[in-house]
């Protein structure tokens, strides 16, 4: 038997939490053999919910599940903790961007970033949800500076998905057919699925796609805007298919790639692609398991060239907006 995994969620008791934490404690996220203990973070008002969370797991029985740690301490929260998936802060209502929550939410990621830092295992890689994921990431990392860069993520995997499934629908295709569909940027509606590197079924999309408006008028728009329209229909913003995105992200990470695919996550930025140095940006990625790597030489052309500078200038601004949260 493996030693067990702590994983560290934070917004435990929110919406996403309820889908992640029972994939999790089932195998989901690190594996059909490797146990898990789950460090659950809330702050005080979502204790008692969070303590009806913690029944339910229990009442599960979950042999890989070896601990349940529910907490509104980030310091023991975030103890031993080699994965920290940082879901707890508020979701936009109808009307907002997400970076309108900016203000309300960027101050949560300074003590995690410091706690993390303080309490983690010496391998701990986060997962930043909570929006706006790119820059509370940002937040986090730069308050955490002796954690190695290439350890932060912001989640742009629940954009991938909805790109590939609206591809896969318009070709009237089985989802898995649509590979190597990266999302650029900001997870925000700059964001660009860029579908001139995907293929369908081993072909260039838009050699199978050849309505050339319909990615203008209504593939990127849907795409984009997808988060707002979950929003107005349910009153709520996306939750299963976000716990479902953030278990996509941790295994494309710790697993290998295969050689016709990349996923998209959104990481520190060295400048690839002519991107600011410093930005949590998303880009198309591969892990051989272990390290993962931006793929390289894509020939960008000028459509995709203006979408990705787009993307790229709401994140500095972004990154401005917060300049007193970061040290
Ligand atoms: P929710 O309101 O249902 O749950 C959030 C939980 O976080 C609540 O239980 C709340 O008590 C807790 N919380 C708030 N501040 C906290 C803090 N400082 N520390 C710990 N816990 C805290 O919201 P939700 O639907 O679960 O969404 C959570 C976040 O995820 C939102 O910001 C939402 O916009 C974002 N989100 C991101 C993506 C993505 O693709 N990146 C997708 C969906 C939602
Ligand atoms: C989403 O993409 O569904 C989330 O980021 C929630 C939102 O505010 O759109």
């Amino acid at each position: 038997m493996k030693a067990p995994i702590h994983v560290a969620v934070t917004g435990a008791a929110g919406q996403i939490g309820y889908s992640l934490l029972f994939r999790i404690a089932s195998g989901h996220l690190l594996g059909p053999d490797q146990p898990v203990v789950l460090r659950l973070i809330e702050i005080e008002p979502g204790m008692k919910a969070l303590e009806g969370v913690v029944m339910e797991l229990q009442d599960c029985a979950f042999p890989l599940l070896k601990g349940i740690v529910p907490t509104c301490d980030l310091n023991e929260g975030f103890d031993q903790a080699s994965w920290a998936l940082l879901v707890g802060s508020v979701p936009r209502k109808a009307g907002m961007e997400r970076k309108d929550l900016l203000g309300i939410n960027g101050k949560i990621f300074t003590s995690q970033g410091k706690a993390i830092q303080e309490n983690a295992a010496s391998d701990i890689r986060t997962l930043v949800v909570g929006n706006p994921c790119n820059t509370n990431c940002l937040i986090a990392m730069n308050n955490a500076l002796d954690i190695p860069k290439e350890r932060w993520f912001a989640m742009t995997r629940l954009d991938e998905n909805r790109a590939k499934s609206q591809l896969a629908i318009k070709a009237g295709v089985d989802v898995d057919s649509v590979k190597n569909l990266a999302i650029w940027g900001n997870h925000s509606s700059t964001m660009y699925p860029n579908y001139f590197d995907a293929t369908i079924d081993g072909n260039s999309v838009p050699s199978v796609i050849t309505d050339e408006a319909w990615f203008t008028e209504d593939f990127i728009p849907t795409v984009q805007q997808r988060g707002a329209a979950i929003i107005k229909a349910r009153g709520l913003s996306s939750a299963a298919s976000a716990a479902n995105a953030a278990i996509d992200t941790v295994r494309s990470i710790t697993t290998p790639t295969a050689s016709d695919d990349c996923f998209s996550v959104a990481i520190h930025s060295n400048g690839e692609y002519g991107i600011e140095k410093g930005l949590i940006y998303s880009y198309p990625m591969k892990s051989d398991g272990q390290k993962l790597s931006i793929v390289e030489g894509l020939e960008i052309n000028a459509f995709s060239s203006e979408k990705i500078k787009a993307t790229e200038a709401e994140l500095s601004e972004e990154k401005s907006m917060v300049s007193d949260l970061l040290p």
